[in-house]
């Protein structure tokens, strides 16, 4: 198949990218690092050119805090908007939206409603759409993950809090076979929420970091959720996770049924711990 895909370059779909060389399918990446800003495709005029011969477009282009001209409006949902569009005026009938858990009726956050704009544009369209919403993410690349794995290595692991939001991260691998299983499953228009086998609290995902990679338990240091956020607001400079927004998120927690992924992909995902 000849595949568009949006962020092709990034953690996520970078690895949706290998998979899919991998398979043998022609792939159209696009991002800044290929000349393509989302900035700049805002009509479906833009994306059209593009579109020739496609077949599936994959949308995993996002950012977790906006800066200087990086806005969730047009990064999340204006230029996707447009692609979808422009996938029903090209005849490419199947769209795969690489969304968030959370971006939902609840949603909150600039993030996630952003997100969810985007969303529910392309359910509105005449299209064989997919709307995978991933948890936590984590592996190889993923700046989060690196994050999260500094702070477990920690001698002493300051928490958010008490440290027991709940959280359900979901090993990239995974979102790659719902992503493959997308291209191919017989019924779309459907939104997933793409999540690891079981659920846990923030601090037990730092300490089973700490168990894979050999070390006993760490003491933890609960920092008040005031305080957390009045830093946050100097944080965000230094690490885009630590924006207020994205704390108010973990603090809400990202969890969901696991059961219609598993059923989607024919297996269970794997699960915190459990080896790739
Ligand atoms: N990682 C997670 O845990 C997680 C969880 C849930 C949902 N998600 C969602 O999954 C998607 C991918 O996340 P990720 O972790 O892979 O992010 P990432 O590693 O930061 O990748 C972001 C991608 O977006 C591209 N991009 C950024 N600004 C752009 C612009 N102006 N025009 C065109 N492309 C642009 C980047 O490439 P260039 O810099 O070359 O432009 C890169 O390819 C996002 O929508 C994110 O919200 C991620």
């Amino acid at each position: 198949m000849k595949i568009l895909l949006t962020g092709a370059n990034g953690f996520i779909g970078g690895h949706i990218r290998q998979a899919l060389e991998q398979a043998g399918h022609e792939i159209t990446p696009v991002s800044r690092h290929y000349g393509f800003d989302f900035q700049r495709m805002l009509t479906p005029d833009d994306w059209l050119p593009h579109l020739q011969g496609v077949d599936v477009a994959i949308n995993s282009v996002g950012i977790i805090a906006e800066t200087r001209g990086q806005t969730f409006a047009t990064l999340h949902h204006h230029a996707p908007a447009a692609l979808f569009r422009a996938c029903v005026m090209a005849g490419v009938m199947r769209v795969v939206q690489i969304s968030a858990l959370g971006a939902d009726e609840q949603a909150f956050t600039p993030y996630h409603l952003s997100k969810k704009a985007a969303d529910d544009v392309v359910r509105s369209l005449p299209l064989e759409w997919f709307v995978l919403r991933p948890s936590l993410v984590y592996g190889e690349g993923g700046k989060s993950s690196t994050l999260f794995r500094c702070m477990a290595s920690l001698p002493i692991i300051p928490l958010v809090g008490d440290g027991k939001q709940r959280i359900q991260p979901v090993q990239a691998r995974d979102v790659v076979a719902t992503v493959l299983q997308c291209l191919q499953a017989a019924s779309a228009r459907r939104t997933l929420d793409v999540v690891g086998a079981y659920p846990l609290t923030f601090v037990e995902w730092l300490q089973s970091m700490r168990r894979a990679a050999g070390k006993k338990p760490a003491l933890t240091l609960p920092i008040p959720f005031g305080l957390i956020m009045a830093s946050a607001h100097i944080g965000r400079f230094a690490a885009p996770m630590l924006h207020p927004d994205n704390l108010r998120m973990l603090q809400r927690g990202n969890t969901a049924d696991v059961q219609p992924l598993a059923k989607f992909l024919g297996r269970m995902p794997l699960g915190v711990g459990d080896a790739p």
